[in-house]
């Protein structure tokens, strides 16, 4: 059965290991582990770990720092259900606007971000390095977004 759950410290080498396979530049393992603020969940098949999210919050903002479905899982829906799932958690506790970077050439990334009423408000100039390349800021506010749906 697929779950989402929590993040645990004994799930770190999974994730760093989809985090290698993934990203040009991965966090290394400490940046896992140096999280105080965080909100991290995973999302598992039968104890096989096949993605994971990470927010930062302050205050009634959410922030997506880190957001992977190992390759072998990929195009098959884990990722919006894992955004979905833990999106609805982080509303229910009060965030009421999301912010995250994307590389500008991540269009997978975007998309999937532009199903969910992200949208576009910046640039951060080379921003990403290895290689070098600039972020795009997305913004999803909240209650817009009820209002759209009402
Ligand atoms: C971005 C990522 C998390 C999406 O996870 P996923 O499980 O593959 O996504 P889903 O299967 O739920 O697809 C969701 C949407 O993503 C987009 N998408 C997925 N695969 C795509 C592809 N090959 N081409 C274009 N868009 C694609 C589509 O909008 C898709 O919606 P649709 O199936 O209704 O068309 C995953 O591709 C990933 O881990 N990428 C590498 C790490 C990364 O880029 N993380 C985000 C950093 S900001």
């Amino acid at each position: 059965m697929q779950v989402i759950r929590a993040m645990q410290a004994s799930d770190l080498d999974e994730v760093v290991r989809i985090e290698n396979l993934v990203f040009h530049s991965p966090w290394p393992q400490q940046a896992f582990m140096e999280a105080p603020y965080t909100y991290s969940w995973v999302i598992c098949e039968d104890e096989v770990l096949q993605g994971y999210i990470i927010y930062h919050t302050v205050l009634d903002e959410g922030i997506i720092l880190n957001f992977a479905i190992d390759p072998k899982f990929q195009h098959q829906g884990l990722g919006t259900r894992l955004l979905n799932e833990t999106l609805k958690i982080l509303i229910d506790s009060g965030i009421r606007t999301f912010f995250l970077d994307v590389r500008a050439s991540n269009l997978i990334a975007q998309n999937l971000y532009k199903k969910f009423d992200f949208h576009p408000i910046g640039k951060r100039k080379n921003y990403y390095s290895e290689p070098i390349e600039d972020a795009i800021v997305m913004v999803k506010y909240i209650d817009e977004w009820y209002n759209k749906k009402l």
